[in-house]
């Protein structure tokens, strides 16, 4: 590791370990398209684009006219209490952008955690029912009830389980293929007193694990919720906007979801999330989601300026043709490799699932630790998720030449560390997930 490197990632000692989840000792000082470049200056192939934050890659021009045009003269910092052109003009996009019927609204917040938060809160208030449903191994956020209705976070111990917010399992395809039918029968059940105010659905399961439900899931979710009178909220935050290689995720399935919400790439890295549903949820009770600087001139001028440039540069498109053209790549350069399991995913969100052998699926999280920091040493950023899943979510503008350089940086960390070229010591700092 370089001195420059080494010197900055000593220094981060002084930020709260709570918000860190770190894999090896990343200390950056810029950025440029796919590539990230450390203290120091190696490059580095962003092959996680901040966990799907930097969808748009790193120092795109747009973003840097919006936030020099926002700059120049801010119509103060917020819209709490005033309105202005870009906040307005935002939601209006983002109304045009997400199916949906009658009257609808949008809330702006500053994460994807809030505005699951106010979401399910909202659904609360307007249904007056009491309970929460998500799905196990699920992430929707890391506070209030967005936390909590976060198996991952429940599961993991890091925040207490509220009886209130209920989980049922999501379907495993790799390594349950026969429980489906068990899995919609949990969810009738979990349904059937009709006191669910909302259910929340990650069209494919991300921090859980990468996991691509069958064909048809979403759809007879959303029929169940419609059924129990319960409404669909579809958490877009990571995987949606352009990623899946369509709009939204849950397109895949044709659905029309109640409440949508959407977060990371939106902003390109500047904080700003949203939450887009019927106005009947979101318009009351008045002033009970407040935050001082939500749709503040700086985030809104941002997310319009990324959502023109995906469709200026055609980026969802192109999301689904790079992620095939890495996923085959992938299969064929690790077709040798017994410690891969399954390669899979839509568009740009991709997942390499790493087992002990293929005959058994075996999860092998130590692999995927000395993986990621095998990968890290090569020259990529790549973290993973369910334990054992390698996460590849590159910046939508990822040209061919970089997802070939991609399979090949890939393919090389996973074959020598599983010839042992990381060692328990230099992992042991690195708790990951
Ligand atoms: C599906 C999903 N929803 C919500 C969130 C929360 O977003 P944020 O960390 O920006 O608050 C995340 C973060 O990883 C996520 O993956």
């Amino acid at each position: 590791m370089h001195e420059t490197a080494q010197r900055l990632y000593d220094r981060d000692r002084v930020i709260a370990g709570v918000e860190k989840l770190r894999f090896f000792p990343l200390a950056l000082e810029s950025g440029q398209g796919s590539w990230l470049v450390e203290a120091g200056g190696r490059r580095l192939l962003d092959l996680s684009a901040t966990w799907t934050a930097c969808g748009l890659g790193h120092g795109h021009p747009a973003v840097r006219e919006a936030l020099l045009r926002a700059a120049g003269a801010p119509p103060g910092a917020g819209a709490l209490s005033a309105v202005h052109e870009d906040a307005v003009a935002l939601a209006e996009e983002l109304l045009d952008l997400t199916p949906g019927t009658g009257d609808r609204r949008v809330y702006f917040g500053h994460a994807g955690s809030d505005a699951n938060d106010v979401a399910i809160r909202s659904a609360v208030h307007a249904t007056g029912r009491p309970k929460v449903l998500a799905f196990e191994h699920s992430y929707h956020g890391g506070i209030g009830v967005a936390m909590k209705a976060s198996g991952v976070h429940v599961e993991a111990g890091s925040v207490a389980a509220d009886k209130q917010v209920l989980f049922t399992p999501y379907p495993d395809p790799y390594r349950e293929p026969d429980r489906y039918e068990r899995v919609i029968a949990d969810l009738d059940e979990a349904l059937a007193g009709r006191d669910v105010a909302c259910l929340l659905v990650e069209p494919i399961l991300s921090d859980g694990g990468l996991v691509v439900p069958p064909d048809g899931f979403l759809a007879e979710v959303a029929a169940r919720c419609a059924a129990a009178g319960t409404l669909l909220v579809c958490d877009e935050v990571k995987v949606g906007l352009g990623r899946p290689g369509t709009w939204h995720a849950f397109e895949h399935d044709r659905i029309t979801p109640d409440i949508v919400t959407f977060g990371k790439s939106l902003g390109a890295g500047v904080p700003i999330s949203a939450a887009v549903g019927p106005a009947a949820v979101f318009d009351e009770p008045g002033a009970s989601a407040l935050l001082t600087q939500a749709g503040n001139p700086y985030s809104t001028a941002v997310a319009r300026a990324v959502l023109a440039a995906y469709r200026a540069e055609g980026l969802v498109e192109r999301a689904a043709q790079a992620g095939e053209r890495l996923r085959q790549g992938l299969r064929k350069a690790t077709a040798h490799l017994d410690v891969v399991g399954e390669v899979r995913g839509r568009g740009l969100a991709i997942g390499v699932d790493l087992v002990t052998d293929r005959a058994s699926r075996e999860r092998d999280p130590e692999l995927a630790a000395k993986t990621v920091y095998r990968v890290w040493e090569l020259g990529g950023v790549v973290f993973y998720v369910g334990g054992n899943v390698l996460e590849v979510t590159p910046p939508l503008v990822i040209t061919d030449d970089e997802v070939d350089r991609a399979v090949e940086l890939l393919a090389q960390g996973i074959e020598e560390a599983s010839a042992g070229k990381v060692s328990d010591a230099q992992i042991a700092p690195f708790a990951g997930w």
